[in-house]
């Protein structure tokens, strides 16, 4: 089982790329030197947008494990519980389910560690930070949402910063906080403050006119 990197990382998501040239602009992201690529998949029924799955995760596995990368995938879709074993046999490292999404997070959790991946858990913006604490102890990332699950290009949503303090108050140092959606240059520093080392960035990426320059500014100003 491979760790989450540690550090401040900044995850470029693929939401945003250009599908037509996926394999390329993955490898654009890590030779800028992402460690953390995450991949966003939607049902079309928990949002209503249809994205992708295990086969583009395995189509990416490879070079991702290769350059020493390590794959974020976030359901965000209904029933998660049916499609663990899936994301496991495409090799993603962490499996990040919607609290809303699910009966039982705690056996969720539990679930997609015994498939051998690392377990997230994340809340919508309208979902309520306590919620978490059923699975506090066992979880190994928290996802803050900052933006409504279902799109790239949405403005942050300032109130997620104390939602991220909340989180670290109630997980401690257990767990990864992974915020995401809003984040570039401008929104990176006050979510680490907050206590968040995981910031999802797609259109801050992938739309600028050079991905690279823009991973590296989001990085910097996540750090600084
Ligand atoms: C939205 C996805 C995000 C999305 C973020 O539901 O979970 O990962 O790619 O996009 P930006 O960074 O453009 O807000
Ligand atoms: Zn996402």
């Amino acid at each position: 089982m491979r760790s989450i990197p540690p550090g401040v990382q900044i995850a470029p998501s693929i939401l945003s790329a250009d599908f037509a040239e996926l394999g390329d602009q993955v490898d654009l992201v890590l030779a800028a030197g992402a460690k953390v690529i995450h991949i966003d998949v939607m049902d079309g029924q928990f949002v209503p947008p249809i994205t992708m799955g295990p086969i583009v995760v395995k189509a990416l596995a490879e070079r991702v494990h290769d350059a020493g990368g390590f794959i974020d995938v976030h359901l965000m879709i209904e029933d998660p519980e049916r499609q663990i074993d899936g994301f496991a046999e495409a090799e993603a490292d962490l499996l990040t389910v919607h609290y809303e999404a699910v009966s039982e997070p705690l056996k969720a959790v539990e679930r997609i560690r015994a498939a051998g991946m690392l377990a997230g858990i994340a809340i919508k913006p309208g979902t309520d930070v306590q919620v978490l604490e059923v699975v506090a102890e066992a979880v190994d990332l928290v996802l803050v949402m900052s933006v409504e699950p279902g799109w790239g290009g949405q403005r942050f949503i300032e109130a997620s910063t104390e939602k991220i303090a909340e989180v670290r108050n109630l997980v401690g140092n257990g767990a990864v906080i992974e915020v995401d959606g809003g984040i570039d240059a401008t929104t990176a520093a006050s979510v680490v403050g907050a206590g968040a080392s995981l910031l999802v960035a797609g259109s801050a990426v992938y739309s600028a006119d050079d991905p690279q320059a823009a991973y590296r500014s989001i990085a910097a100003a996540a750090s600084a």
